[in-house]
């Protein structure tokens, strides 16, 4: 067994935070599984774990995993068995597209389809854009700022991208200038960015593109667990998002939208359940979600899903965003107050209070991203990202061709986590690494490594390989 034992920089006098951030965010709004386990240092013992990396995926609600305890016995077929288990099985997955139709302010005719993944979601709409038989209806046309699931789908169909300005407003009158060209069925963008969590003008573009006869897809990945999305109320078409960032990592993803197009699309999944009637030699696709949900559907996933979205949605608003801003803020000024420490972000107009999400981008002067990321895990017990966030056209506009670092936090985290990043920073600034790092399969690692993983897990520590989206 392990106890945790104080790091050189657990202790951070709590005089130095704003008592206006400690009531805010010196507890998790909402408790999260594994919220204390204990990483191990590279000089010995233990810390608590710093999750800072809630924008890659974020933990399971504790409401989440008691829920998948409570219906897991009765996990079986959906759509596909008469039995007991079975009808709850198939009535817990069909509310779960209910319960995610309200969270997200959907129509009443609005399709809700379980995918995997965001990916996987933005994926399936590729493919049922009109003219993706040949025909083609129109462009899709997206920013430079995408993470790659809004930007490599795109590039299978007829499509167009433009440069954002280094302004909302100037970003808002190039997407503008762009659709007056004429000849746009989709504008695709994000909710808020990945890399810098800054938050688009979700429903003014909405507005736009249909001013210009197109739709507009919202790639609410990041936006989802953070912010309430209201798609009748903005006028959105098309939202996708995905359970592991919002707190169900169970894996499923969801599309919510216009059922027309969906409904006319080449099925995503063509199998079994996807189908009115098959032939040995042709097929009647099913219409709704089914047509696009062939095989096995990840009852689990959804349910879970559903689930942490009521619990989203139950969270008092000011309360949410107190504790997100009060982590941001005090991470921000504390990242700025430190030499050689540069915080990026895309927009010179954002309102960082308003308009940003729990996400801080950040680069040290000298030091390799993956390098201080390394360091932060082994001798502080600090995760965060590292690498070009599957946003490489970004990066490379925003001068970090070779990355940068990211942290991320949300209704799991509390203060001390960003103090613990801060003394970190501070001290690898102050003093340098306290232990020597050598590249090992494309990512940095200490070296001497004796650290062991919990005997179910099979990797030894420097031994995972390079994370995506990091090589060239
Ligand atoms: C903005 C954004 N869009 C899409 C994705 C892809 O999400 P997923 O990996 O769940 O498909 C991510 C993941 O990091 C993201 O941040």
């Amino acid at each position: 067994m392990t106890t945790a034992v104080d790091s050189p920089i657990t202790a951070i006098a709590a005089d130095r935070v704003p008592d206006k951030y400690l009531a805010a965010a010196g507890h998790p709004l909402a408790a999260v599984t594994g919220a204390e386990i204990l990483a191990p240092l590279i000089s010995g013992g233990h810390v608590r774990y710093a999750n800072l990396d809630y924008g890659a995926s974020a933990p399971a609600l504790t409401v989440v995993s008691a829920y998948l305890n409570e219906i897991l016995p009765f996990y079986a077929s959906v759509h596909r068995g008469a039995g007991y288990a079975s009808q709850i099985s198939t009535s817990v997955y069909e509310n779960a597209r209910n319960i995610v139709r309200e969270f997200v302010g959907g129509r009443p005719d609005d399709s809700v389809i379980f995918t995997r993944n965001t990916t996987d979601s933005l994926n399936l709409l590729a493919g049922c854009l009109p003219g993706a038989d040949g025909k083609s209806a129109g462009d899709v046309l997206y920013l430079d700022i995408e993470h790659h699931a809004n930007l490599l789908p795109w590039q299978g169909v007829p499509h167009r991208s433009i440069v954002a300005a280094d302004t909302i407003a100037g970003t808002i009158d190039s997407v503008r200038a762009e659709l007056e060209q004429g000849g746009v069925s989709l504008l695709a963008v994000t909710g808020a960015s990945n890399v810098t969590g800054e938050i688009l003008p979700i429903r003014e573009l909405a507005a736009l593109a249909h001013r210009h006869g197109a739709r507009i897809v919202v790639d609410a990945a990041q936006l989802a667990p953070h912010r309430r999305v209201d798609i009748s109320a903005d006028d959105v078409d098309y939202l996708a998002f995905s359970g592991h960032k919002l707190y169900a990592p169970f894996g499923a993803g969801v599309l919510v939208g216009r059922p027309d197009w969906l409904d006319a699309g080449t099925p995503h999944l063509a199998g079994g359940g996807a189908v009115k009637e098959a032939k040995l030699d042709g097929v009647s696709w099913a219409t709704g979600p089914a047509r696009h949900e062939g095989g096995s559907p990840n009852v689990l996933g959804a349910a879970t899903l559903a689930r942490a979205t009521q619990v989203i949605a139950s969270l008092d608003q000011d309360r949410w965003h107190a504790h997100e801003s009060a982590i941001r803020s005090y991470l921000v000024e504390g990242l700025q107050a430190i030499d050689g420490v540069t915080v990026h972000q895309i927009f010179k107009d954002t309102d960082p209070d308003k308009d940003t999400i729990g996400v801080v981008n950040f680069s040290v002067a000298g030091y390799d991203a993956g390098l201080v990321a390394a360091y932060l895990s082994a001798e502080h017990g600090v995760g965060l990202r590292d690498g070009r966030f599957c946003a490489h056209p970004l990066l490379k506009r925003l001068g970090l061709p070779s990355g940068s670092l990211r942290a991320s936090f949300g209704v799991g985290s509390r203060l001390e986590d960003a103090q613990r990043l801060l003394a970190g920073i501070e001290k690898l600034r102050r003093d340098g690494l306290g232990w020597d790092y050598v590249v090992d399969a494309g990512r940095w690692v200490p070296a001497n490594d004796t650290r062991t993983y919990p005997h179910w897990a099979p990797n030894t520590p420097g031994t995972a390989g390079a994370a995506p989206c990091i090589d060239d």
